[in-house]
């Protein structure tokens, strides 16, 4: 998505500058054109040899550099530039942007465009906190600047906290999303994701091998089309997407009341998740000893959450995925009437290429109008932006709230 698009990056004056040289690595790996304007503050904690030299293109660091009449270099890269990203964004340059200031190239240029802009605020806890700096990112949010939430973790100044620059990988996503149609927004979506474990003892639990790719794909892709959406989990090993709410259980109990907690605020239902469908009966509180000889295990059924979510009135647009071994889209198409989904996507555990663990997916898309749409293998972050478009077009036929 990011190939041949030309990526103005402004870098401003904190420590993670830094990381601003691996960001401009990424945008390029990415297939993306860099141009790097630096503040004067910027320069003090990373080269602009080192952004030259990764660019391959020149760096622009102040109003008066020869070369270009500084009149003219704003103006040039504000229209070079497909889109703007402002990392690390300082407390002090998010405050001039949101007050209309233009005091150095950056701002200037700033000042002098209207591409998509992504703002990736960096800076101690305290500063992040400050009242004013917080009005400062409303405005430029509500201006509809692209503004992420810093990272939480260790800072500079060796304090555990909010105010890190967010991951590359995370940036990525969100600029990936400023070329992204906005057609969820104002959408509240809900999607479960990963399996669920049910413990035999502190030790021991019953899982499946769903990794959470398939539904963190689904997550991603509905938050980079706008939508606010919240996130629940089972236990992966790989990292959520940035997205507005993420809450992570573990058995499908904890799943059943998460999910029933959320599901009255979405207008999207997406169940991704691997829930198991039993746990054992009692959870022993300590390890079982194999000295007392081989244990039966009593199992019983767990909450079914598609159905529970399906029996409700007023539920929002209701996305469940079958996953069979056979008779796939009878099976499928029979779980979408049983538990009153308005869709269902089905995948075959024994294709190659599809369901568990790898990144890509082979689907079948079936929903209430009685449409079947087949897919070919492609990335689950591919399939992602497919089950989504069939969701628009499902909610344009049945009308803004998609009921039947
Ligand atoms: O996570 P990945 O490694 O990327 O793998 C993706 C996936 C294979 C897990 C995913 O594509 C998928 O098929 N998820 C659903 C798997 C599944 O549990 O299918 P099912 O046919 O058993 O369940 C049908 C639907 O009911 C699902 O939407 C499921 O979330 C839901 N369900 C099931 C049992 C239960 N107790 N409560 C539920 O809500």
């Amino acid at each position: 998505m990011l190939k041949n698009k030309k990526i103005v990056l402004g870098i401003t004056g904190g420590i993670a500058a830094y990381k601003a040289a691996e960001l401009t690595r990424a945008f390029i790996k990415a297939g993306a054109e860099v141009k790097v304007i630096m503040t004067q503050s910027a320069t003090e904690f990373i080269t602009p040899l080192t952004l030259r030299t990764l660019s391959k293109n020149p760096v622009y660091t102040g109003m008066f550099e020869s070369g270009e009449p500084y009149d003219m270099a704003h103006i040039a890269l504000a229209e070079w530039a497909d889109a703007f990203v402002i990392a690390p964004a300082t407390g002090n340059v998010i405050g001039k942007i949101a007050s209309g200031i233009a005091d150095d190239l950056l701002t200037t240029t700033l000042m002098a465009q209207n591409k998509p802009t992504l703002i990736c605020p960096a800076m101690n806890d305290k500063m992040l906190a400050n009242p004013f700096v917080q009005e400062n990112l409303r405005k430029l949010a509500g201006a509809g600047y692209r503004v992420m939430q810093s990272g939480v973790g260790e800072l500079a100044c060796n304090v555990t906290g909010p105010g890190r620059l967010p991951e590359i990988p995370e940036i990525l996503d969100e600029l990936e999303a400023l070329f992204t149609v906005q057609d969820f927004a104002g959408q509240k979506v809900l999607v479960t994701a990963g399996p669920t474990q049910e413990p035999l003892d502190p030790v021991r639990y019953i899982t499946n091998h769903s990794s959470g790719k398939m539904g963190y794909a689904l997550a991603k892709a509905a938050h980079q089309r706008g939508a606010k959406v919240t996130l629940i989990s089972g236990p992966t090993k790989i990292a959520p997407p940035k997205v507005e709410t993420v809450i992570f259980v573990r058995t499908a109990q904890e799943m059943h009341r998460a999910v029933m907690d959320a599901c009255s605020k979405a207008s999207v239902i997406i169940k991704a998740a691997a829930v198991a469908d039993y746990r054992p009966r009692v959870a022993a509180g300590e390890k079982i000893k194999k000295d007392r000889g081989l244990p039966g295990i009593e199992l019983v059924r767990n909450p079914d959450i598609i159905a529970d979510i399906g029996a409700k009135k007023n539920k929002g647009i209701l996305v469940g995925f079958a996953m069979e071994t056979q008779d796939l889209l009878a099976n499928a198409r029979q779980k979408m009437i049983r538990k009153n989904m308005d869709m269902i996507i089905a995948n075959n555990l024994r294709d190659e290429g599809a369901g568990f663990e790898g990144d890509t997916n082979i689907i079948t898309i079936l929903d209430r109008l009685g449409r079947t749409v087949a897919l070919d293998k492609m990335t689950k972050q591919e399939a992602a932006h497919r089950i989504l478009d069939h969701i628009r077009s499902f909610k344009a036929k049945k009308g803004p709230a998609g009921k039947k």
